[in-house]
């Protein structure tokens, strides 16, 4: 009987801690990307923010949908360089989709 709890208690250990070993690093990972590499790659030419001043437009207020913000950071535009040499897909994809959610707020 001892040997069936302990069992038991060991199971539900492990089962605990991988559940929460697991949620919290998907959540980060999601959650990070976009801004980080938007911070690493365009804070500089745009401001934290994506408001910097008259050199560079809103990216809060710029008339792109997804579809067109991947196209102009791929393939450049005007004075802004070329991401696709420099960024993968995925990260071209996160910070993209960074914008599309402040264009929502
Ligand atoms: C070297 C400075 C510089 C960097 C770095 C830079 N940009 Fe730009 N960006 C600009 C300038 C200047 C424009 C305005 C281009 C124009 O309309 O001629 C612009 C325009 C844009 C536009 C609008 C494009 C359009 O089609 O109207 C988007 C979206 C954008 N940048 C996003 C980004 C993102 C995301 C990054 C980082 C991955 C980034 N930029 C990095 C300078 C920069």
């Amino acid at each position: 009987m001892k040997k069936i709890m302990f069992a038991f208690v060991v199971i539900v250990i492990s089962i605990a801690s991988c559940s929460k070993k697991s949620a919290p690093t998907a959540a980060k990972e999601t959650a990070m990307d976009g801004a980080a590499i938007f911070a690493n790659n365009c804070k500089g030419c745009h401001g934290a923010d994506g408001i910097k001043d008259s050199r560079t437009p809103n990216l809060h207020t710029i008339a792109l949908d997804k579809a067109g913000l991947v196209n102009s950071i791929t393939h450049g535009k005007g004075h802004m360089p070329a991401f696709e040499d420099k960024l993968s897909t995925a990260e071209i994809s996160a910070v993209a989709d960074m914008i599309v959610g402040w264009h929502n707020k």
